[in-house]
């Protein structure tokens, strides 16, 4: 069965809030990430260490196009979402994991929802991009309950696995009307540190610049 597009129900869990990513957040990360049922759905399968992991924190930290957050419930770490490349009217959505205890309770639609929401209404994208392999069925399914449309496949390598390219654009998301139930949500669920780290695209720039998904 195909996944039904822009079907996220919006619903936040209660006490969700989203934080940049730290060094203290990452021993939990490499857990995550090395967790064998979860290191093959990502793209990059390479190994992780704690001293890794700290090393691309300190640079994601000091990217100004990099948004990788963490989300925390009750103060802990339950899952990680990212914008990052956010640069001419255009991001990158992925990096989304959650802790498999807390999977299935709507945390990784409100983390995705509530960054994209960010993204169009705060930073003025035009257009946010992903990645997702495509037999990771779940994660193929959470990016079209956000509305993501498929632009093609490729693979890294000749041999890799088929990897589906996806888009979702400014006006599909706002015809859907699917950042309504985020957008009054942002400044309770985004950390100040979040809000303030990517200057927001110009309207004049936008303007000028055409994009691929606007047609
Ligand atoms: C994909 C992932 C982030 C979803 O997190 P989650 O908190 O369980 O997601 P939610 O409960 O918010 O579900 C949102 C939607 O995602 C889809 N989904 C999530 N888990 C699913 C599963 N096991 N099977 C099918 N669809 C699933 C559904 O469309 C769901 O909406 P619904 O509950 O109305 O059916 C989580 O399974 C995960 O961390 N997977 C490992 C990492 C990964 O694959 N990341 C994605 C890379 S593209």
């Amino acid at each position: 069965m195909m996944p039904s597009a822009g079907s996220c129900s919006g619903a936040l869990p209660a006490g969700l809030s989203l934080v940049p990513i730290a060094a203290e957040h990452a021993a939990t990360v490499v857990r995550w990430r090395m967790d064998p049922r979860n290191r093959p759905l990502f793209l990059t399968a390479d190994a992780i260490t704690v001293t890794s992991q700290l090393a691309w924190t300190v640079r994601a930290s000091a990217d100004v196009t990099d948004l990788t957050c963490v989300a925390l419930l009750a103060g802990g770490p339950v899952g990680m979402v990212a914008l990052y490349r956010v640069e001419r009217g255009e991001a990158e959505y992925g990096r989304v994991l959650v802790d498999a205890r807390h999977r299935r309770r709507g945390i990784g639609g409100a983390v995705s929802g509530i960054i994209i929401a960010h993204g169009f209404a705060r930073l003025g994208l035009r257009c946010i991009h992903a990645d997702c392999l495509a037999g990771n069925d779940p994660g193929q399914r959470l990016l079209a309950s956000l509305g993501f449309a498929r632009c093609g496949v490729w693979r890294r390598e000749p041999s890799g696995p088929e990897v589906v390219r996806l888009g979702l654009d400014r006006r599909a998301w706002a015809r859907a009307a699917m950042g309504t139930p985020y957008e009054r949500h942002l400044d309770q669920v985004l950390a100040r540190t979040v809000t303030t780290k990517c200057a927001p695209w110009a309207p004049a720039q936008a303007g000028a610049a055409a994009s691929t998904m606007e047609t």
